[in-house]
C-alpha cells in the first residue's frame, strides 16, 4: 500500500522544498502512559526515517524544525534531554547521510548550544558541503522573527558602512540576508498532530507555501504519511497570486 502511493507520487509533480513541522512527541508518549523523554527518542527515529524516505523519493530540499527560540522555555531536563538526543542523532547519522549524499545544514543562532554541539554541526556541514543529493537542513534555535530581525540589522549595517544604499534593498537581498539565503522557498509545509499555525518557522519564505496538516503524531509519521502529504499536494493549484 505504501509502495503504491510512494509510486503514484513520483508520477506527479514533486514539491522541491519540503519543510515540517515535528509536532506531537509529549501526546504520543503520553497516550502510552510513557514519559515524555520516550516520545522524543521515537522523534528522532521518524525524522531518520524521513530522511532516508526522501532521498529514496529524489527530493531535493528538506527542512524541519529540531528546536525553536522559545522550547529553551521547556523544563530544564527536558532541553537537556533534546540536547542529548541532538548530540547522538550527529554523532550517528551523519556519516550514513553523508553516504547517501545528504548535504547537511542548519539554521539558527548557534551561540547558545554547548561548543562540543557546535563542533558537530560544524562538522557535519563541512563534511557533507559538496554532496549534491538531497539537502537536509535542520532549524536549531531558530525562530522566524528573529532571523528577520538579524537580516535586517545584517542591512542597515552595510548601509551604515557604506556598502549598500537603502534603494538597493530589494526582496533579493532580503532573502540573502537570511540564514535561509541558500535554499529556495519551501514549496510545502508539513505539520503533524493536528496543530494548525506556523508557530515562528519560516515565515518570510512560506509566503506561498502550500500547507498540510495532519493529525498523525510526529513519531507515528512515517513514509506512507509523507507520500500522502504529497499526494495532496500534487492536487493543490498554485497560482503564487494570479488569475491561472
Ligand atoms: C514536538 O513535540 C517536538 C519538539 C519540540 C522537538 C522536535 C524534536 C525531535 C523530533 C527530536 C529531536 C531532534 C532534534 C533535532 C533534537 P512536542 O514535545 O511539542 O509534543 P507535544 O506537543 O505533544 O507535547
Amino acid at each position: 500500500m505504501a509502495t503504491d502511493v510512494a509510486n503514484d507520487v513520483r508520477r506527479g509533480a514533486l514539491p522541491r522544498h519540503v519543510a515540517i513541522i515535528m509536532d506531537g512527541n509529549g501526546r504520543w508518549a503520553r497516550a502510552q502512559a510513557r514519559p515524555r523523554s520516550v516520545g522524543h527518542t521515537a522523534g528522532v527515529e521518524a525524522l531518520r526515517e524521513i530522511v532516508h524516505g526522501a532521498v529514496d523519493l529524489d527530493l531535493e530540499y528538506l527542512t524541519f524544525f529540531g528546536f525553536s527560540t522559545e522550547n529553551w522555555k521547556r523544563p530544564a531536563e527536558e532541553v537537556s534531554f533534546l540536547m542529548g538526543l541532538l548530540r547522538r542523532y550527529l554523532k550517528r547519522e551523519v556519516a550514513g547521510l553523508h553516504e547517501r549524499g545528504v548535504r547537511l545544514r542548519f539554521i539558527g543562532a548557534r551561540a547558545r548550544f554547548d561548543s562540543d554541539i557546535r563542533a558537530l554541526i560544524d562538522g557535519a556541514e563541512a563534511l557533507t558541503a559538496e554532496n549534491g543529493g538531497l539537502n537536509v537542513t535542520i532549524a536549531l534555535n531558530y525562530g522566524g522573527r528573529e532571523e528577520i530581525v538579524l537580516a535586517a540589522q545584517r542591512l542597515a549595517a552595510a548601509v551604515a558602512a557604506g556598502e549598500l544604499s537603502v534603494e538597493e534593498i530589494d526582496e533579493s537581498r532580503f532573502q540573502a540576508a537570511l540564514f535561509t539565503c541558500d535554499l529556495p522557498a519551501p514549496d510545502l509545509l508539513i505539520r503533524t498532530s493536528g496543530e494548525q499555525r506556523l508557530s515562528n518557522f519560516l515565515l518570510w519564505q512560506s509566503a506561498y507555501t502550500e500547507f498540510v496538516f495532519t493529525d498523525v503524531l510526529w513519531p507515528d509519521f512515517g513514509r506512507a504519511e509523507l507520500a500522502a502529504a504529497l499526494e495532496d499536494y500534487q492536487a493543490r493549484d498554485r497560482r503564487f497570486g494570479t488569475v491561472g
